[in-house]
């Protein structure tokens, strides 16, 4: 892909991961790249206030009380519209439809804090502990039409200690979670301008 990329993040909470993602495009971490916009399925969402104080167009489209298609249409429509060829899950707490996924093909990621394919789906920190897991970490994938099944694009482990809770296995991977996205992206964005 020759030109500008331009990054749409979903998110649907505290959007961490995609302040993360935010700043490496602002301190010049990811070059040739920006952020379009930033859109919550959750109009509650603490991000998009995060997201507006460092400048970015924000919007939210509920998705309560609506089909799954339907709400994908608008949030695709939504993303067409503003130009976006890279599209970031940031802890999007919805599964995509097979027409969004369409829209975007091999330009959807999202990141998930396990070192997949162990531990997919929800609570995948409170999943580790549960099996006794004495590694986890985070992974960065393409999204296709499996539970956090696409094909990895990067990891990076941290250790489980005996005394970890969920909330402090959560922080450590977190941590991690932030650098790898914000690596992950300038990876494939410098790829896009060797094409
Ligand atoms: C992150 O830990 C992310 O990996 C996870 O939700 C959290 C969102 O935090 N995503 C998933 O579990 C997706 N299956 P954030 O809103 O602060 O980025």
């Amino acid at each position: 892909m020759t030109g500008q990329v331009r990054i749409g993040i979903l998110i649907s909470g505290r959007g961490s991961n995609m302040v993360a993602l935010v700043e490496a495009m602002q301190d010049g971490r990811v070059p040739n790249a920006q952020v379009a916009v930033v859109i919550s399925d959750q109009l509650q969402a603490a991000g998009l206030a995060a997201a507006r104080e460092r400048g970015i167009e924000t919007l939210p489209i509920e998705r309560d009380g609506r089909k799954r298609v339907d709400h994908d249409r608008e949030v695709v429509a939504a993303l067409k519209e503003r130009g976006v060829n890279l599209v970031c899950l940031a802890g999007y707490m919805r599964v995509l439809s097979s027409e969004f996924i369409a829209a975007f093909p091999n330009r959807i990621l999202n990141i998930h804090p396990s070192l997949l394919p162990s531990f997919p789906g929800l609570d995948a920190q409170r999943q580790a502990l549960a099996h006794g897991a004495k590694i986890s970490g985070c992974t960065v994938h393409f999204v296709d039409e499996t539970l956090d099944g696409g094909p990895i694009i990067a990891q990076r482990a941290v250790p489980v200690s005996e005394d970890d809770t969920v909330e402090t296995l959560s922080a450590r991977i977190l941590a991690q979670e932030h650098d790898l996205y914000a690596e992950a992206v300038a990876s494939l964005v410098k790829d896009d301008r060797r094409e």
